[in-house]
This record gives structure tokens, sequence and C-alpha cells, in this order.
């Protein structure tokens, strides 16, 4: 049994989210999605409304499960017996972060492996922070983003 995590704050799952989880689990019997609650990032949504986005959305695709996590990533991967850790690529710009991230977490744990996959090309320019603004000026986001996921977003921002 192969399988991989595939870590992120994902505030919220956006699309370009969901392309990298359908791929990864093409190439692995299951894949961990690990919401991470340690991610340096202030977030708009709760762990537990992250949790619950990416479950909604991951829901028709087989061997995906979802879980929060606080602290490492690579002992959150040991925790499970996974050796593998997906992460998305989608310009150069992301490089530099993603090289920083993945020596740091093979220096704690030389064991454990981080296969970049590349965005598909639609997504290359999207992002949680840029849907999340478009979101709170009104502008339209459901190309980018699953329907209860828009939902959600537009309820932060506009609820009355
Ligand atoms: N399509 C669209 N957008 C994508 C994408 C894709 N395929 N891949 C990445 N992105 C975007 C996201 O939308 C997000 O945008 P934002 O910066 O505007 O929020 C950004 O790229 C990356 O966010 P996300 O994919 O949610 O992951 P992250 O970079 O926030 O995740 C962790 C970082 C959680 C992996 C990292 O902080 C971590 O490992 N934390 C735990 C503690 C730890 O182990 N630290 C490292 C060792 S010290």
């Amino acid at each position: 049994m192969k399988t991989a995590i595939y870590p992120g704050t994902f505030d919220p799952v956006t699309n370009g989210h969901l392309d990298i989880i359908k791929r990864a689990s093409g190439l692995f019997d299951e894949i961990i999605v690990a919401v991470a609650s340690d991610s340096q990032k202030e977030t708009l949504f709760s762990i537990k409304e992250r949790v619950a986005m990416l479950e909604e959305a991951t829901k028709d695709i087989e061997g995906v499960t979802v879980k929060g996590f606080k602290g490492l990533t690579v002992e959150f991967a040991r925790q499970y017996g996974v050796n593998a850790v997906i992460r998305g690529l989608r310009v150069s710009g992301d490089f530099e972060f993603e090289l920083q991230l993945a020596l740091m977490n093979k220096k704690l744990a030389p064991d454990i492996e981080t296969i970049f996959l590349m965005t598909k090309s639609d997504y290359s320019y999207i992002s949680s922070s840029a849907i999340r603004w478009a979101a709170s000026l009104e502008g339209k986001i459901s190309e980018f983003v699953p329907p209860h996921v828009e939902k959600a977003l537009l309820e932060k921002y506009h609820q009355s």
C-alpha cells in the first residue's frame, strides 16, 4: 500500500489543489490531505472549516482522506508511516520557498521524500489569497473553487 501526504494550509482549498490531489491519487493507493494549523499564516477559515471544505471537495476521489494536524509535517507523515510528501509547483516563484521547505524537511527526516507535481496551467495563476481577495470584493470566483467553497467565502465576507 503506497501512501503519500499532501500538506497545506488550504485557506481555502482551490481547484488547483484539487487537480493536484486527483493526479496524486492516480500515483498512490492513498493520499492523506494534511491540513496544517501551524503554517505561519493567519487564516480566514478555522482548521475545522478547512478540513470540512476539503472533505466535501474530495468525497468522490477514491483513496483520499483529510486530516488536520499540529506540529511538523514530517512528524505527521511518520505517525502514519508515510515517506512521500506531495507539493504542487505553479510558477518559478514557488520554487525558492518549496526548495527551502523540502530541504528543511529532508534535514529533519532524511527518510521522507518530497515529490513535486506541476500545477495544471489553467490554475498556475490562482492562489488561495487571490481568491479570498477577489471574494472580499465580490469578484466572480466560481471557476476557481468548488461551489461549497464559493458559498463559504461569500458567507464569510458578505454575511449581513
Ligand atoms: N493550485 C493553486 N494554488 C496553489 C497550488 C495549486 N496547485 N499549489 C499551491 N497553491 C497556492 C495556494 O493557493 C496558496 O496560496 P496563498 O499563498 O495565497 O495562501 C499557496 O500556494 C500555498 O499554500 P498551500 O498550498 O495551502 O500550502 P502552504 O504553502 O501554506 O503549506 C505547509 C505550508 C503547511 C506545508 C508548511 O507550512 C508546513 O509544513 N507546516 C507545518 C510545520 C512544518 O513542518 N514546517 C516546516 C519545517 S520547519
